[in-house]
């Protein structure tokens, strides 16, 4: 199976890595402007010529044009893939004159086969979709939804979910440092505690209430956890996270227009 990348940046190299490791018969080829230079269309075109798959992985703002560089050339029964945030499938589909395009929203976790991807295939059947299920299984797991504007929802968690993490790690080196802890051994305390906490409570999430449990375990009553929560509690934190959230679908809507 031919696979081509246009866009050979932090999420195309992480495509290719995980599907030359994990996808079987995968032939993957990669096209971008730092290698091609000028002769960037003729390299794209050789990229998308007679490929069974073609992963789009410009940044948004570059993609109308690498589409237009694109008509003609792909096989009618190509699947394309994009992974530009915001842009709609049928904007990709009316730029490329193609019908089959597929909308996926990964996260950076892709980079260590650890993506979640969401992804909307309208009119694909299930032969094509299980294809985009073994293309996305490559570089992590994946779930199907029913609209563009699902993936503009999920991309809100999943794909900003890292820096919301990484800057919860953040501030809570910063406080271990507040403290009078060494930021050396903070940072130690902090890399750590999240690494076990993501392990252990990976699959628990998925359960109805399991995450609060695993919590509930580490806040014994009147003990020391409690009362950092209750502050968590009484500064809004949950108000907080659905504010934050809410500004990511504003501005991924006023981008995707
Ligand atoms: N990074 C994330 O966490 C993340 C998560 C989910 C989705 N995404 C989406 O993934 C896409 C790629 O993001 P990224 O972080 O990988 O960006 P990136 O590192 O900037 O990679 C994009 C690459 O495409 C090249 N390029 C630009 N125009 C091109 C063209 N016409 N033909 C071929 N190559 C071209 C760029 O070259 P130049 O730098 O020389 O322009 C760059 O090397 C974006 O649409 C983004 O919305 C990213």
């Amino acid at each position: 199976m031919k696979i081509g990348i246009i866009g050979g940046g932090n999420m195309g190299s992480a495509f290719a890595k995980g599907l030359r490791k994990n996808l079987k018969g995968a032939c993957v080829v990669i096209s971008d402007k730092k290698h091609a230079g000028k002769k960037i269309v003729e390299s794209n075109i050789a990229a998308a010529r007679n490929a069974d798959v073609l992963i789009l992985a410009v940044k948004p703002q570059d993609l109308a044009e690498c589409l237009r560089g694109l008509r003609g050339a792909i096989s009618k029964n190509c699947i394309v893939i994009s992974i530009a945030a915001g842009v709609k499938v049928n904007k990709i589909s009316r730029l490329l004159r193609h019908k089959f395009v597929c909308r996926v929203m990964p996260n950076l976790l892709a980079t260590i086969g650890k993506s979640i991807s969401t992804w909307y295939a309208p009119g694909f059947n299930a032969g094509q979709k299980l294809i985009v299920k073994n293309i996305l299984r490559a570089v992590g797991e994946e779930i199907g939804v029913k609209s563009d504007d699902y993936i503009d929802k999920a991309s809100c968690i999943s794909g900003c979910g890292p820096a919301y993490v990484w800057y919860f790690m953040e501030n809570l080196i910063k406080a271990g440092v507040s403290l009078g802890l060494t930021e050396a051994v903070s940072r130690k305390l902090t890399s750590q505690t999240f690494l076990g906490a993501a392990k252990m409570g990976t699959g628990v999430a998925e359960r109805d209430g399991g995450i609060k449990n695993l919590r509930l375990a580490v806040t014994s009553k009147k003990g020391t956890t409690e009362q950092a929560i209750k502050i968590f509690e009484k500064k809004k934190m949950p108000a907080i996270f659905s504010a934050a959230v809410k500004a990511a679908y504003k501005r991924t809507k006023e981008l995707s227009k």
